[in-house]
């Protein structure tokens, strides 16, 4: 068992740096992907507050597929460019939707996500998964959840 804690009333810099050390203490020995993806969800949906899914979505064979998430179940394959998660992993660039009812082409996996971010993780140059995190509250992920998980991407980019 790993008791891992953040108070919730710390600034988001912070739990971020908790979240980061909390997850290279998890992965730093293992080298099973599906085994750190796993415990990284669930880290995610421990430490971040205000979340209805976070997870993973790996490329495989010219498509993303669901990965170790904590939620509902979702989505098994996404097409790249499609959703959220497609366009993150199609340009390489972290997708912040304050609001996903006006996001054209959002896929909805849980009726309950009104905000979404996802960050690609590249590893030698090429996106290999995405971490996605759904929220029930609109526009909950700002500049600096997008900083701390874009700092988790590369920490773990080429642990996953
Ligand atoms: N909303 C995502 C699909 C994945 S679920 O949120 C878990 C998207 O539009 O790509």
């Amino acid at each position: 068992m790993y008791a891992f804690a953040a108070d919730p009333a710390l600034p988001k810099p912070a739990l971020y740096r908790e979240l980061l050390s909390a997850a290279d203490a998890l992965t730093a020995g293992e080298s099973d992907a599906v085994a750190n993806m796993a415990n990284l969800a669930a880290l995610l949906f421990q430490l971040v507050p205000d979340l209805n899914w976070a997870g993973f979505y790996r490329l495989v064979g010219g498509e993303l597929v669901l990965g170790p998430f904590c939620g509902k179940p979702a989505c098994i394959r996404i097409a790249l460019g499609q959703g959220v998660c497609g366009t993150a992993a199609a340009t390489g660039e972290t997708q912040l939707v304050e609001d996903v009812h006006a996001y054209p082409g959002h896929i909805a996996c849980d009726a309950d996500s009104r905000s979404e971010l996802v960050v690609p993780i590249v590893r030698d140059g090429a996106v290999v998964a995405v971490i996605d995190l759904d929220s029930p509250t609109p526009a909950r992920f700002d500049a600096d959840d997008q900083a701390g998980i874009e700092a988790l991407a590369a920490l773990v980019a080429t642990r996953v």
